[in-house]
């Protein structure tokens, strides 16, 4: 974990960066924000629970927590889940319905405090609403990004996540070209239906997310993007018709362990 920060007021990111050998760091962030009714989005991942509570509690006290966000159930963004909920006892759990069944497989989800979710509902949170969105790029059929209709800020789950050269923490650190092949390679590689899809399709969700407009992205795996949508949204156009994302096999993984 990196240090939490105010990324805007009423918004706090918990940054983390996780290092892919060969490839850089796939940032990895949780955000809380400081509405009348505080949410947490995502709860980080579960190979660094014991710093993430300590970032969770830097930033609130959990016990002052009314909504914990889930934009899907994989594993780098419900890491925490369990110790949220029970840090958290006024809080409840926000997920698509399809995200809660697929959990209750590994736990025993407590339904009473559950709040599903469909894209396009809204939830309110005293001082705003909160509204499902699914991005246009998502790993997850789950999925339900968040749009704050108070700060204008888009939380996007996986979609506009980048791969990038070093753990840095301010996007004017990286450069134009890394940023533009390190947020097309995670596309291509986190969504590899995008290549079966017609680029005019793809257009459209892409359309959508424009007609929102939002001010701020805040993706799990990038780096807060004040005034960046347009760009994004122009690099993600260019996905559909990029050399699809092939995997790493074991000629690949000998490599990386002999160098060691
Ligand atoms: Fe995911
Ligand atoms: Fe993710």
């Amino acid at each position: 974990m990196n240090k939490p920060y105010q990324v805007i007021p009423d918004i706090d990111i918990l940054p983390a960066h996780f290092p892919i050998p060969g490839a850089g760091f796939l940032p990895v962030n949780a955000f809380v924000i400081k509405a009348k009714e505080p949410v947490l989005v995502d709860t980080g991942m579960g190979i660094e629970s014991e710093e993430f509570m300590e970032a969770l509690r830097e930033v609130i006290d959990p016990q002052d927590l009314r909504w914990v966000w889930l934009t899907h159930d994989d594993a780098d963004h419900t890491g925490s889940i369990l110790k949220v909920l029970e840090a958290a006892p006024q809080a409840r759990l926000v997920a698509n319905s399809l995200a809660v069944l697929r959990m209750s497989t590994a736990w025993s989800v407590p339904m009473h405090r559950v709040n599903w979710l469909n894209p396009g509902e809204s939830i309110n949170v005293g001082d705003r609403t909160l509204t499902a969105v699914r991005p246009p790029l998502f790993d997850n059929p789950t999925t339900i990004g968040i749009y704050d209709n108070k700060s204008e800020a888009f939380f996007s789950a996986d979609c506009f996540g980048a791969i990038i050269p070093s753990p840095v923490q301010n996007l004017d650190d990286v450069t134009e070209g890394d940023l533009a092949q390190g947020m097309i390679t995670w596309a291509s590689a986190d969504s590899p239906w995008l290549h079966m899809v017609e680029p005019k399709v793809f257009g459209g969700a892409l359309d959508k997310i424009r007609g929102i407009n939002p001010k701020i992205i805040l993706s799990a795996h990038m780096l807060p993007a004040q005034g960046k949508t347009e760009h994004f949204l122009e690099l993600l156009a260019k996905v559909p018709t990029s050399p699809p994302f092939v995997t790493p096999n074991q000629t690949a993984l000998e490599q990386i362990l002999a160098q060691g």
